[in-house]
C-alpha cells in the first residue's frame, strides 16, 4: 500500500498548485492513500471548513494539523465531527477535536495520529508518553499507524522516531516547512523523515513573504505576515507499507516544483 503524505500546505496559493499537481502524482505513483498537514491552508494561516474541503476534493483523503489548528474558530465544529481530520492528541483534553483516527477502506484500516512538540512549542503534555498510550489503543484495531509529528527541533523528531521504531509504520515530521534529506527506513521497519517539508512558494520563509520576515528578524518589530507569491513546490514522502506486517518497505521523498 502506497501512502502519500504532504508537508504544510500554505495559503491559496499552495492549496492550488496540490490540486493542480496531485491527481497526476497519485496516478503515476499508484498512491493508495493521501495525508496532508492542513494547519496553514487558510489564507492568513490556520485551517477552515472552506480550506479543509477544498484540499478533499483536491484528492486528500486525511488532514493533520500542529500549533495553528485553533487559530480560526470557525474550523472548532469540524474537529469535533470529522472523522478525517486531526489535532496533536497531547493537547489538552478540553481541546475541540481528536488526536488519532482509524479509517476504515474496506480492504484495511489505517491508523493515523498527530503529535505536537514539547519543545520550542506552546505547552504540551509529553508527545512520547502519549504516543505509548495511542499506539496501544490503535493497535486493536490495526496494524498500520502513521504518525505526523509536528515538532520544531529535529532532535525530537528523531528521538520519536527511534522511541517509535517497529511499533508504528512511519513517522514524519511536520511544522518547519522544510524538507529533510533524511527519508529512510528505521531498523524495526519504521518508515522515517524528519521533516516532510512544504507545499508553497519556493521563493519564501515558510511561506511568508521573504521580506517581511527579513524585517521582523532585522528590526523585531510585530508584522503582518502575508503570504508570498510565486512559483510553489509540492514537498512529501511515499511509504509503501506491507498491508499483512504494518512494515515500511520504501521512503522516498517527494519535491515536485
Ligand atoms: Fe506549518
Ligand atoms: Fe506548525
Amino acid at each position: 500500500m502506497n501512502i502519500l503524505v504532504l508537508g504544510d500546505v500554505v495559503g491559496e496559493i499552495g492549496c492550488e498548485f496540490l490540486r493542480k499537481k496531485l491527481p497526476a502524482l497519485k496516478k503515476l505513483k499508484g498512491i493508495d492513500f493521501c495525508i496532508a498537514n492542513g494547519e496553514n491552508s487558510s489564507t492568513g494561516n490556520g485551517i477552515t471548513p472552506y480550506s479543509a474541503d477544498y484540499l478533499f476534493s483536491s484528492g486528500v483523503d486525511f488532514i493533520t494539523t500542529g500549533n495553528h489548528v485553533f487559530r480560526r474558530k470557525e474550523v472548532f465544529e469540524l474537529l469535533d465531527e470529522s472523522e478525517f481530520i486531526i489535532r496533536p492528541m497531547n493537547f489538552h483534553p478540553s481541546c475541540p477535536g481528536v488526536g488519532y483516527r482509524i479509517v476504515d477502506l474496506g480492504f484495511n484500516s489505517i491508523g493515523i495520529l498527530n503529535l505536537s512538540g514539547a519543545m520550542y512549542l506552546d505547552k504540551c503534555a509529553c508527545p512520547f508518553e502519549t504516543a505509548d498510550k495511542a499506539i496501544e489503543e490503535m493497535k486493536k484495531q490495526t496494524d498500520i499507524i502513521l504518525v505526523d509529528f509536528h515538532a520544531e527541533a529535529t532532535s525530537e523528531k528523531k528521538a520519536l522516531g527511534f522511541y517509535l521504531d517497529g511499533r508504528v509504520s512511519a513517522l514524519f515530521g511536520t511544522h518547519t516547512h522544510v524538507q529533510t534529506s533524511d527519508a529512510t527506513i528505521l531498523k524495526g521497519g519504521t518508515g522515517y523523515i524528519t521533516d516532510l517539508g512544504m507545499c508553497g512558494v519556493i521563493d519564501s520563509v515558510l511561506g511568508v513573504d521573504k521580506k517581511i520576515v527579513i524585517d521582523k528578524f532585522r528590526f523585531g518589530m510585530p508584522v503582518r505576515f502575508d503570504g508570498a507569491t510565486g512559483d510553489c513546490m509540492l514537498n512529501g514522502c511515499i511509504f509503501t507499507i506491507d498491508e499483512k506486517s504494518g512494515r515500511c518497505t520504501s521512503a522516498e521523498a517527494i519535491d515536485l516544483r
